[in-house]
């Protein structure tokens, strides 16, 4: 008998649920919007394996409602919406996908350093708007990127990614992330508050846990320089997003790019954090480009296929075992 797979979406790009219904009987979520938690736990309910997004609650509830789930596979590198305790155990492995994305998120987060920093963010807007009515030399003035320290909390994989650009871009590099020694761009490791204090640009590469929900609040923004950029491609709960508009308002931050929020998505067009005019705001969209999206499910896929041939799973959560 072919064995089950719960899909959660039904618009994933690429070949991977292809590659998947080659070999298993699959049960994709037919819906526009994403399913509910129930309607999740539904859909798992009687299958051995799921292909979840980043933004699917993996919890005790789902699991209890599928008692023969052995792998639960995330297209997404961020795994916050998984409670991998009860996860692990329950004997369900759960793997992410690192590695393919980071190349691509790093360009979203140089995007926004530029957007935020030079206003490019607010001059779009002043086109689209059809305010542009003559040249003036104080016209939408910015601060250069180019000879400015960028400071990267988290060094992992995208956090390099970006660090060779910002490179290109004859930036100064220093990192805080005490996990990772290693260096080939001649980054400088700092201390956190030596990061906040003297970076002209911070940009976010940590995961959400417990450790560094709310990990930028007021007391760090006040710490940074009042001509500084912040910058989060990671997750929206990183940073209190309250303090960061009163940081904006107040000049003591200069300006701010933002890819996530809490809370996502957001489509309220009254919402203040579409308003601020030093603050540009993305649709969560680091990892989108065609070829790696289509990677991440493709990893997604093979890690199904590894653990349901009995072998290691590619990709698993870290520090949890990989069968
Ligand atoms: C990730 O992979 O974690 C991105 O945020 C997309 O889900």
């Amino acid at each position: 008998m072919l064995p089950r797979v719960a899909v959660s979406r039904r618009d994933l790009p690429g070949a991977g649920l292809a590659q998947l219904a080659d070999r298993c009987r699959l049960t994709v979520w037919d819906g526009d919007a994403p399913p509910a938690p129930a309607q999740l736990a539904g859909l798992v309910g009687d299958c051995d394996a799921a292909l979840v997004l980043g933004t699917d609650r993996v919890d005790a509830a789902l699991l209890d409602a599928a008692p023969r789930l052995r792998v639960v596979a995330l297209a997404s590198m961020g795994y916050d919406a998984v409670d991998v305790a009860t996860a692990n155990d329950r004997g369900v492995l759960v793997t992410h996908t690192p590695h393919v994305l980071a190349e691509t998120t790093a360009d979203v987060a140089l995007a926004l350093i530029l957007l935020a920093r030079r206003r490019i963010g607010a001059a779009v807007d002043t086109m689209r708007g059809g305010g542009w009515t003559h040249f003036r030399m104080d016209g939408f003035l910015g601060l250069d990127v180019h000879g400015a320290t960028l400071g990267l909390i988290g060094y992992g994989q995208i956090g390099q990614a970006l660090a060779r650009r910002a490179a290109g871009l004859g930036m100064r590099i220093q990192h805080h992330d005490p996990s990772h020694a290693q260096d080939a761009v001649g980054s400088r490791a700092v201390g956190f508050d030596e990061l906040l204090r003297t970076s002209d640009v911070i940009s976010l590469h940590v995961p959400l846990t417990r450790r560094t929900a709310g990990l930028i609040g007021a007391a760090e923004l006040a710490r940074m320089k009042p001509t500084a950029t912040l910058v989060n491609t990671s997750r929206g709960g990183i940073v209190d997003e309250v303090a960061l508009v009163a940081a904006l308002r107040a000049g003591t931050l200069h300006s701010a790019g933002l890819d996530v929020m809490v809370d996502e998505p957001r489509a309220d067009p009254a919402d203040p954090l579409f308003h601020e005019p030093h603050l540009v705001v993305l649709p969560h969209i680091g990892s989108a480009t065609e070829a790696t999206r289509a990677a991440m499910v493709d990893l997604a896929a093979r890690n199904i296929l590894a653990v349901l041939d009995g072998h290691d799973a590619l990709t698993p959560l870290p520090g949890t075992p990989a069968r």
